[in-house]
């Protein structure tokens, strides 16, 4: 009974001052059971329990290649406020670009003796998000997800459940109205398909620092901040990193197995919605470019695989100003790259891969569905709404089909009139995809620009009004946090 006394002492004095082993604890507040993941084993042996990113980078720098990148938070061009977000990756020496673990933490404006001062924001506040992170676990066979929330007077680590949980809590997004959300962990609010997110994740990665194009600061910078600044990766680094732990975590059979155990609707849902986004944008940026190039994703969707369309700067910029379009915190009317646009997520295109390799879908069902909306549309919810009539077991075309007839919608008749027509093949698509393709690049080219500039700013628009952004817990744009698109002025 005494010694027991005594070692709690121990402990909790040990704890505060940081001096003994990590206890990771659950958000339930008990002793997290133990995480076959490379993070969880490097603190759990350390010999102090790292409080910040500095002491973290001291235990798994010994151990892994760490990589560091930076991107603007509330946009490039608006650094006044000191807030930016560092990305962390470590990758087993001969592994550079499969990273076992991600972090992220922030930076704030610190005031220094009445100045104020980019610096990170590592403190011990109560309640304070100091860092999160997300490890693979070799045994489960994807992520857990953790982070360092400040204490008052110390910092604890917490483990916030895996994949499987962001799965489950979202399990239900699309198939119930009002949507609901379930509440294992908060990183599924914005982590919807389980894995890493980048959302800039294609060249030029907008706001993000690049070697083409670092970031630019309007305060001091304090020197633990530049410490790192020093020794920042490009974006595209980080881009290759966050594909191929998707990649991992879509490719593992463990994983596989958790979203085969989920009704055939949740399944088929990427297909018929989208779960997450990605953003992208002219090559270029706006003071560099002479001409704009429009993704083609943006115009066209996720399946039209074509170059960018090549339009006049001129008359982008027209379209611009008549719209009144504005950065809330800046004059800037437009992003530091022309024509920023949010499309379907990298995941939920690898996801679709998936079905199609376990035989859910084929080709030609995936562009049966996808062409049934109207080309270029982000959110679709009709088409998304039409899950519903899925009926949940393997061969579920024929009933699927059969559901289709009694519905009235342009888009329901649009999709049973692509579906039962067999001489529709993917190859028939791809034609129309050239035909297309050509009259749009004449089209715009040609001045006419408004219809397709209308349908970004729709789609802009409708990521905020998508039920991915109706989780209390999160939104993947981080409305508050992120500022990613001007809009309308008042
Ligand atoms: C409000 C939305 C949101 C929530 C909630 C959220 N994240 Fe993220 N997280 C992001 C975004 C967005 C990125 C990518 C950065 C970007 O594109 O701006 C990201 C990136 C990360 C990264 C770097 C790897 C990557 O995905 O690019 C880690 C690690 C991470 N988050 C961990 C967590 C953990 C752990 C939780 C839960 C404790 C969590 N996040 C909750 C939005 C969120």
């Amino acid at each position: 009974m005494k010694s027991q006394i005594v070692v709690f002492l121990f402990l909790s004095a040990a704890q505060c001052f940081g001096q003994i082993n990590c206890t990771i604890l659950t958000s339930q507040g008990g002793k997290v059971p133990v995480q076959n993941d490379n993070f969880f084993k490097a603190l759990t042996a350390a010999n102090t329990c790292p409080q910040n990113i500095d002491s973290l980078n001291a235990v798994l720098d010994r151990q892994f290649v760490n990589r560091k990148f930076i991107v603007a938070n509330r946009g490039r061009n608006n650094p006044r406020m000191g807030s930016f977000s560092f990305f962390e990756s470590f990758a087993a020496r001969n592994r550079n670009a499969d990273a076992d673990i991600f972090l992220g933490h922030f930076t704030h404006l610190a005031n220094v003796s009445g100045k104020a001062v980019i610096d990170l924001d590592q403190g011990m506040k109560k309640g304070q998000l100091i860092i999160e992170l997300i490890a693979w676990d070799h045994a489960k066979g994807y992520y857990n997800f953790y982070e360092l929330i400040g204490q008052g007077t110390f910092n604890q680590w917490f483990y916030r459940g895996d994949s499987k949980d962001i799965i489950l809590d979202n399990q239900n997004l699309y198939l119930s109205q009002p949507p609901q959300f379930g509440k294992r962990l908060r990183c599924s609010g914005c982590h919807i398909s389980g894995g890493p997110i980048m959302k800039e994740l294609t060249y030029p990665h907008n706001d993000w620092w690049t070697k083409a194009r670092p970031l630019i600061f309007e305060n001091a910078q304090s020197e633990s901040f530049l410490k790192r600044i020093q020794v920042v990766d490009s974006a595209e680094i980080f881009s290759a990193q966050v594909r191929s732990g998707m990649q991992k975590l879509e490719a593992s059979p463990r994983f596989q197995m958790v979203k085969k155990s989920l009704s055939i609707q949740a399944q088929l849902r990427p297909l018929f919605c989208d779960l997450e986004i990605n953003i992208q944008s002219d090559v270029l940026p706006m003071d560099k470019a002479t001409q704009i190039q429009v993704p083609i994703a943006s115009l066209g969707g996720p399946f039209t695989g074509r170059a960018p369309i090549v339009i006049s700067k001129g008359s982008y910029q027209a379209l611009v100003r008549k719209y009144g379009l504005q950065f809330p915190e800046t004059k800037y009317h437009d992003a530091d790259h022309a024509w920023l646009t949010p499309v379907k997520g990298h995941s939920d295109l690898l996801a679709i891969a998936s079905l199609k390799a376990i035989g859910l879908v084929d080709d030609k069902t995936i562009l049966d569905i996808h062409f049934a909306a109207q080309i270029g549309t982000l959110m679709n919810k009709e088409r998304c709404q039409l899950l519903k009539l899925v009926p949940n077991t393997q061969s579920w075309l024929p009933g699927f089909v059969q559901n289709l007839k009694a519905q009235s919608s342009i888009l329901a008749k649009s999709l049973l009139q692509r579906m039962t027509n067999s001489m529709l093949t993917p190859s028939v698509y791809q034609k129309s995809i050239d035909d297309w393709y050509i009259q749009t690049s004449q089209k715009l080219s040609a001045g006419d620009l408004e219809p397709a500039f209308k349908q970004l700013l729709l789609n802009r628009r409708s990521v905020f009004e998508s039920d991915i952004s109706k989780n209390p817990m999160g939104q993947i744009l981080e409305p508050g946090f992120r500022v990613i698109f001007p809009v309308k002025r008042l």
